[in-house]
């Protein structure tokens, strides 16, 4: 009855979520990670600062452009509330002491990173991710096999992400992650000055990104049962969900003024995120009809 109460509003399951901002600190000295990634990245450990909290295990990322942050934010938090497997993610504090081999153009002490859940990989997947060629199609049919491949394809497309290779994806011996969405909703980075203004937003809302890697590999192994649609509907049934989660991002007192813009924008995001809901059927379906869905194309010619 009553609607006074803020928490009414927000579904059990998200509660917690959105409790408080995602803010760490890098706890001792993080290990660095080496690999074909763009980005530097190390795993460490993240801690609450002033709570008495066993620390968690993260992968923290520098992002030289400061866009992008917001993107990965936006986009850990928004997969969290549509049930996706991403990674919960984080803003991690870090003294560049404890960021061995960081980048030599990193001045600012303590730098805020991107970082996320540390899932563990599957050994035997993980070494097959560097090998491409027959390992990266073994990758490709494992995921496609599996709901991730669908709801990832759904997901990706309602995030206009084009960067899904199969080291952006992750199995850890029971279930698949996708994670690196630093290259989403891409026009952002140009837009985000005006991104208030409607003419930006109609933008970013008809954007489609120029290609959807795990959607193209989805629909050559499963051209008439991949279920990308389905995923899709499910999906656009969270618009409310992702519009608590933007009041609820608006309502966290966040006191480092760096941090605070970042919330404001990922807010922001996630406001346009629940908004691209409505035209996802849609982008699918023209992205669908286009040739390069090959083995679609096929079907429907004969
Ligand atoms: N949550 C996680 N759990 C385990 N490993 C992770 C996690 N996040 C990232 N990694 C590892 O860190 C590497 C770098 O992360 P990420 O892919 O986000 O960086 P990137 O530089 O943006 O990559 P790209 O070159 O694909 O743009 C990944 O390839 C993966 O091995
Ligand atoms: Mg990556």
């Amino acid at each position: 009855m009553s609607t006074s109460n803020p928490k009414k509003t927000v579904p059990a399951d998200l509660r917690e979520l959105v409790s408080r901002p995602p803010i760490y600190r890098l706890l001792g000295v993080a290990e660095k990670l080496h690999g074909k990634h763009l980005n530097a990245a190390w795993k460490g450990l993240a801690g609450v600062p002033g709570a008495d909290e066993p620390g968690i295990p993260v992968v923290v990322k520098h992002l030289p452009n400061a866009g992008q942050i917001y993107i990965e934010l936006a986009c850990g938090l928004a997969s969290q509330v549509l049930s996706l497997p991403v990674p919960r993610p984080a803003l991690v504090f870090a003294d560049l002491d404890d960021l061995p081999s960081h980048p030599v153009g990193l001045t600012r002490n303590p730098v805020l990173l991107f970082g996320s859940l540390f899932q563990a990989e599957d050994p035997f997947t993980a070494q097959l991710a560097h090998q491409g060629g027959q390992a990266a199609e073994y990758i490709w049919d494992q995921v496609c096999g599996e709901k991730a491949g669908p709801a990832g394809s759904a997901w990706d497309e309602l995030v206009a992400n084009p960067d899904r290779h199969v080291q952006n994806l992750l199995f850890d011996g029971t279930k698949w992650w996708l994670f690196d969405h630093n290259l989403a909703l891409q026009p952002i980075s140009k837009l985000y000055a005006s991104i208030e203004d409607s003419n930006a937003r109609t933008q970013l809302v008809e954007h489609t990104a120029r290609v959807n890697q795990l959607l193209e590999q989805v629909v050559k192994r499963r051209p008439v049962d991949h279920g990308v649609e389905l995923e899709a509907r499910q999906l656009s049934k969270h618009a409310q969900r992702l519009k608590i989660l933007a009041i609820e991002m608006r309502k966290w007192r966040v006191l480092q003024g760096q941090v605070s813009d970042i919330v404001r924008m990922a807010a922001l995001i996630v406001d346009l995120i629940a908004l691209r809901l409505e035209p996802l059927a849609l982008h699918i379906e023209a992205r669908l009809r286009k040739p390069n869905a090959e083995a679609l194309w096929n079907t429907s010619m004969n």
